[in-house]
């Protein structure tokens, strides 16, 4: 693997330069394949050695390189070494490197495959808590959300993969004037029947008519606040409507998110944290840190000055907690339910500010361990649109996918002998609309393109699916070609290399995802893996050819398809076996 060969290269390097070899282990990178170019396998950059003083920072910095790059003697690992523009190559032994790599694909999947490298050791493996989704109830579920479920699911099955224990948090949007709205509008608009049938369409419903209606007719906008008022003191008629409405909406969003693959271990809301948000309110003002405005509003000055020039708004005129109350309250009471080492909140990045205000709060206040916690903004999508419309609920984007895929499958052969063809639309479906959202940095703005996004060829998630069924296939075509003897001699084709030296960066994609927290590292890893197959699959044929190169060959697609899947399920896709 590639900790095999980092650590000999390291050890090379130590003995030269009478270092540790611990300090090149991080500074050892696999180098990507490029345009289908040979090349080595690791490179060295020889700057950061001058600048820590490793090597003199005066000098000619080619000549160093080509020095150094002498003094390093090939040996049985590594092949040859080399000096380029500032970098040394090492390029390892060509059987060695395709029995290191497929080593752990022996007997299975090598699911500890990059897991295990010691990049990973600097990650500390504590509790994570993250925090994603949280739609608002009877209101739209928009693109933010949907991107905010996948993001958070993508984080959470990361760090999950990285040995953390990991609590998945749905912090609704169960609080506030809605309810108001909703409470007194039911009655007038609301059916039990239609409630019953299509819970998240009705309430939402309902609370688009009501509003209308309270905007000219005073009476309305009178019940509504009448209603929230109700439920702030917590009269129970008000309470229990409440709870039905909050109930049923949650069990039709648990169904939903079942069909994205998406799960929470906690689904929490704003409603719980009102008397908890009074208690921050109250220790604040204890402590003469909440000021009162001119309009009579509870302030925290934030102002590096004092002066109030920045000041976040607790407490309303009237005495009720705001959106930020509560999310002070919510963090203080997960630290001390859930004694999280980190927090990760999930939403666009129009809250990228509500975020920063939230965490120097929580410092003033004397949280320290808020310095773990973190805000990972998205940019917005455009356009995301369904046949019909506009988009209102989740569950329409969810079928309009499979819908678009099970239209698209039914035009090729494979789809007639299927099973479960609309299970599969759903997966691919799923997997396109995942691929489109994650490929680019997360804070970027993109526009929606069902057509683009569902393309067969080219950097799709369908591509990704495809490639997964395609590779499944072939293994399950070769049975009993499979034997106890692998010859890592026997795949010396450079196509068959490509793939070798490109499995050797996934340790590496792991640390930058860890790092960043952004899918895009491992799904351009995911893409590059597939259109290296594909060269694969036309150039090392595994049905024709003798015994034991047929045995190696399918070695290496296992491993490929090995490593394809389980970087597919970190992103949250589930992969098809065939389609
Ligand atoms: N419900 C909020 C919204 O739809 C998102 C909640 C984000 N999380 C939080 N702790 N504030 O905008």
């Amino acid at each position: 693997m590639a900790c095999f060969f980092r650590r000999r290269i390291a050890e090379k390097l130590g003995r030269t330069l009478q270092q540790s070899e611990d300090v090149f282990i991080p500074a050892l990178t696999a180098i990507p394949v490029l345009k289908k170019q040979q090349s080595a396998d690791f490179r060295l950059a020889v700057g950061p050695l001058r600048s820590c003083g490793i090597l003199p920072s005066t000098g000619d910095i080619q000549l160093q390189t080509e020095h150094l790059a002498a003094q390093l003697k090939q040996d049985g690992v590594v092949e040859d070494v080399s000096a380029a523009s500032g970098m040394i190559h090492f390029k390892v032994n060509r059987t060695l490197l395709a029995e290191k790599i497929l080593e752990p694909f022996k007997d299975g999947d090598g699911d500890n495959f990059g897991l295990d490298s010691e990049l990973l050791n600097c990650f500390p493996r504590g509790t994570t808590l993250v925090e994603y989704s949280s739609p608002n109830i009877a209101k739209k579920f928009h693109a933010g959300h949907l991107r905010s479920t996948i993001i958070g699911n993508f984080i959470a099955n990361l760090k999950e993969s990285l040995g953390n224990k990991v609590i998945r948090m749905n912090y609704l949007g169960d609080w506030g004037m809605q309810f108001g709205l909703l409470g007194a509008g039911f009655g007038q608009f609301g059916c039990a029947e239609k409630l019953k049938q299509n819970p998240l369409q009705h309430l939402f419903e309902v609370y688009v008519r009501v509003n209308k209606e309270a905007e000219h007719n005073e009476d309305v906008d009178r019940a509504a606040r009448d209603f929230f008022r109700q439920l702030e003191q917590h009269e129970s008629e008000a309470v229990s409507l409440w709870r039905r409405f909050r109930e049923i909406t949650v069990n039709e969003y648990r169904r939903v998110y079942e069909r994205l693959g998406v799960g929470f271990d906690v689904y929490c809301g704003e409603s719980f944290h009102q008397r908890g948000a009074h208690e921050v309110v109250q220790q604040l003002q204890s402590r003469g840190l909440l000021k009162t405005s001119e309009k009579g509003t509870g302030v925290v000055d934030l102002s590096p000055q004092g002066d109030m020039s920045s000041v976040s708004t607790l407490l309303r005129s009237d005495g009720t907690s705001l959106y930020i109350t509560r999310d002070i309250a919510a963090a203080i009471d997960r630290k001390e339910k859930y004694h999280f080492d980190e927090m990760i909140y999930v939403t666009d990045k129009s809250q990228e500010k509500h975020f920063h205000q939230l965490f120097q709060i929580l410092l003033t206040m004397g949280h320290s361990w808020v310095k773990r916690c973190r805000h990972v903004p998205f940019g917005l999508v455009r356009g995301m649109k369904t046949r019909t419309g506009e988009v209102v609920f989740l569950e329409d984007v969810l079928d309009e996918a499979r819908a678009r895929m099970l239209h698209n499958m039914s035009q090729t052969n494979t789809t007639k002998e299927m099973e479960h063809p609309a299970d599969t639309a759903e997966k691919v479906g799923m997997s396109a609309l995942l691929v489109q959202d994650f490929k680019g940095p997360l804070l970027s703005d993109y526009k929606f393109d069902w057509d683009r996004m569902l393309q067969a060829q080219g950097d799709t998630g369908v591509f990704l699916q495809y490639t997964h069924a395609r590779l499944c296939s072939l293994i399950r075509r070769s049975e009993g070609v499979e034997g106890a003897t692998f010859d890592p001699s026997l795949l010396p084709e450079q196509t068959g290399v490509f793939i070798l030296q490109h499995l050797l960066r996934y340790d590496e994609i792991l640390c930058h995802s860890a790092q960043d927290l952004q899918p895009r590292h491992l799904v351009n890893f995911s893409l590059k893996l597939c259109h290296l197959v594909a060269s694969a699959h036309r150039e090392l044929p595994v049905k024709g050819s003798p015994q034991n190169v047929a045995q190696a060959r399918l070695r290496l697609f296992a491993a490929a398809r090995s490593v394809l899947a389980h970087a597919m399920r970190i992103l949250g896709i589930s992969p098809v076996d065939r389609m």
